[in-house]
């Protein structure tokens, strides 16, 4: 399974600081936690507030773990402050949404059911979804639609969307689910119309590709050496940005190479690990949402 890739791929041993920066319902930090034994620590963190809610109750009694309701956009500081001076060895991130968000309507992330319009993983700041719907320009909206969701109809679901808000706001997970798909005609098999609608949606309103670039710089500084770095993503564009990342990370810039002397501190900071992995058909069966999940793993050096 390529959750257990990604654990393995932890380096988990008896004791060690590690950082899952996605908790979710916390399935990988408690499997980390029983391979790190008495002596290990986990920083969980997640933005989404039930998400640690319910953590904090499944964890009551876990003294080596520390769960905070933070963005892993913030990590740089988090890690130092909670690390009391220990090495990380590693951290995971396990992108996107967790089927708890998925599955409440009321969250607004699914348009399989009805339920505001909302798709913030952190309900505590920023605006929802519907918020955003009823001020963008239809330029706006289209390029959102158009980049993020890597949609060919981008435009003709914004006209419809900026048309449909004249006479009503546009404020429900089942209303712009119909809008899409009216206005999208053709069909990808097995597929929703508004699939990549409500992806690009949800990715642009909680910033999650800047996010995420926040968060594998931070954890380049926070990593000890020989410290790996875990990223299952979801999604091409996540890849494409963790891929270019690790990549970068792991070249010099072939720029200075040209220079008679390299400066000092350009070497790589990371090596790859392995190649990219994706799930087993098995694990698609048992978890569709699997089928598009990929797995990169990257190693400190300095
Ligand atoms: C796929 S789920 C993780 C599931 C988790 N590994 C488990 O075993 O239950 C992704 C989680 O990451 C959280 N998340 C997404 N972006 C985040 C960010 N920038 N900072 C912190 N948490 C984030 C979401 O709220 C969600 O709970």
């Amino acid at each position: 399974m390529l959750v257990d890739e990604a654990l393995a791929a932890l380096g988990l041993g008896a004791g060690g600081y590690y950082v899952d920066a996605t908790f979710g319902r916390g399935g990988h930090t408690a499997q980390i936690l029983q391979a790190l034994g008495q002596q290990g620590r986990v920083l969980a963190i997640d933005r989404d507030p039930q998400a640690v809610a319910a953590g904090r109750r499944r964890f009551a009694d876990e003294v080596r773990l520390t769960l905070l309701h933070a963005s892993f956009a913030d990590l740089a500081a988090l890690v130092p402050a909670h690390s009391r001076g220990e090495p990380c060895r590693g951290v995971l991130f396990d992108l996107g949404v967790s089927s708890p968000q998925l599955d409440d309507p009321e969250r607004g992330f699914s348009f399989r059911a009805d339920g505001p319009l909302d798709m913030r993983m952190d309900p505590t700041c920023g605006e929802p979804v519907s918020a955003w719907l009823a001020r963008a320009s239809l330029d706006e909206i289209r390029e959102v639609i158009a980049t993020l969701g890597e949609e060919r109809f981008a435009r003709r679901v914004a006209r419809a969307i900026v048309e449909a808000r004249r006479e009503r706001p546009v404020e429900r997970t089942s209303q712009l689910a119909a809008l899409v798909a009216n206005a999208v005609r053709t069909r990808e098999p097995g597929k929703h119309p508004a699939t990549r609608t409500f992806q690009a949606l949800r990715m642009f309103i909680n910033d999650e590709l800047a996010q995420l670039e926040k968060g594998l710089a931070a954890a380049l500084e926070f990593l000890a050496p020989g410290g790996r770095l875990v990223v299952i993503s979801f999604h091409s564009l996540e890849d494409r940005l963790v891929k270019h990342f690790m990549r970068r990370q792991t070249q010099i810039d072939p720029a200075l190479l040209e220079l008679p002397v390299l400066p000092q501190g350009v070497e790589p900071r990371l090596k790859l690990v392995g190649r990219k992995r994706r799930a087993v058909a098995a694990e698609i069966q048992n978890n569709p949402r699997a089928r598009s999940a990929l797995l990169r793993v990257a190693e400190k050096i300095k």
